[in-house]
């Protein structure tokens, strides 16, 4: 029988730690927890495994302390880095996290040189940007996990205003995972019906603010760390799309080429996920007015790698 495939799960905390969770669950692949503290994968892989009698599945679980047990990984998820505190910008994590993905980074592909990179750690689209100048990875297999949370935050916040079951709504968020992102209520639909025709515009409107400032609000709330449950379901859905190469198209962070007129700027876009990872950027058609609040976040995202190359220089 062929082995199952290997995902490493890059940070043990709440992010991570719900993510090697919500994997094992599945009882398809092995899982490889990584953390520098020592202690806390190893703690956590256990606990994780103990849980399988329980609930029905047998996945191994390797908490650790270093990358040798990631060899052989088909993906990853890097979720190391410090979280926002209350009133923090996802800008100000910049430069500390970008040194702990650039180190991750090159200790995964060193190990795994066919590895898909699927990145957590904020700020989102500059790690990304991050993870490409260190990794030598092609753009298909260095993805940014953004877009399937916003555009999850925004369907439940729809799903409660409408009282219909949250699967059954379906959005789009594009942009860089932050204040400037974009979500496209003309690609916004419950049912297939456009929201536009369920709730007034004012109604729309307030859902649309609140899902640009949906990270915030949790991070205010738990005053200390950020949000984890929806995180965690959002990538381990980019993975599940990756390994059943399910072909479906999700919001992600990924390196424009000239799609949607934008060049050489990692930004949410519409993206097909299989097997090869992000196998093609959809090119969805865009008003003018979309197409500019697109141009302005990607804009924001430049700003912050130029940043950060300078940083990194
Ligand atoms: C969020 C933060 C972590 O969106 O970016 O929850």
């Amino acid at each position: 029988m062929m082995g199952r495939p290997k995902i490493t799960v890059v940070g043990a905390g709440n992010v991570g730690g719900t993510t090697a969770q919500r994997l094992a669950e599945k009882d398809a692949y092995d899982v490889v927890l990584v953390d520098i503290v020592e202690g806390v994968p190893q703690g956590k892989a256990l606990d994780i495994s103990q849980a399988g009698p329980v609930c029905g599945y047998s996945t191994r679980v390797v908490g650790t302390n270093s990358y040798d047990e990631t060899a052989g990984s088909s993906v990853a998820v890097i979720t190391s880095g410090i979280p926002r505190r209350p009133g923090m910008s996802r800008d100000e994590l910049l430069a500390t996290n970008a040194k702990i993905v650039k180190s991750v980074v090159t200790e995964l592909v060193s190990r795994s040189p066919e590895i898909i990179l699927i990145l957590v750690t904020n700020p989102l689209d500059a790690m990304v940007h991050v993870a490409r100048r260190v990794s030598g990875l092609p753009k298909s297999r260095i993805i940014g996990m953004a877009g399937v949370l916003d555009s999850a935050r925004m369907r439940s916040f729809i799903a409660a205003e409408l009282n219909v079951p949250g699967p059954e709504v379906q959005a789009m968020v594009l942009g860089g995972h932050g204040d400037k992102m974009v979500p496209l209520p003309r690609y916004t639909t419950v049912k297939g019906k456009p929201v536009s025709e369920l709730m007034s515009k004012e109604k729309l409107d307030a859902i649309i603010k609140r899902t640009c400032d949906g990270g915030a609000e949790i991070v205010g709330l738990l005053k200390s760390g950020s949000a984890f449950y929806a995180p965690s379901a959002s990538a381990v859905d980019m993975i599940e799309a990756i390994h059943k190469d399910q072909k479906r198209v999700l919001p992600c962070a990924v390196l424009c080429d000239g799609e949607y007129g934008l060049n050489n700027v990692v930004v949410g876009v519409p993206v097909k996920i299989g097997r090869g990872g992000a196998e093609q950027i959809m090119e969805y058609e865009l008003t003018v007015d979309e197409r500019a609040s697109l141009e302005a976040s990607a804009n924001a995202v430049r700003e912050l790698c130029a940043t950060v190359d300078r940083l990194m220089a």
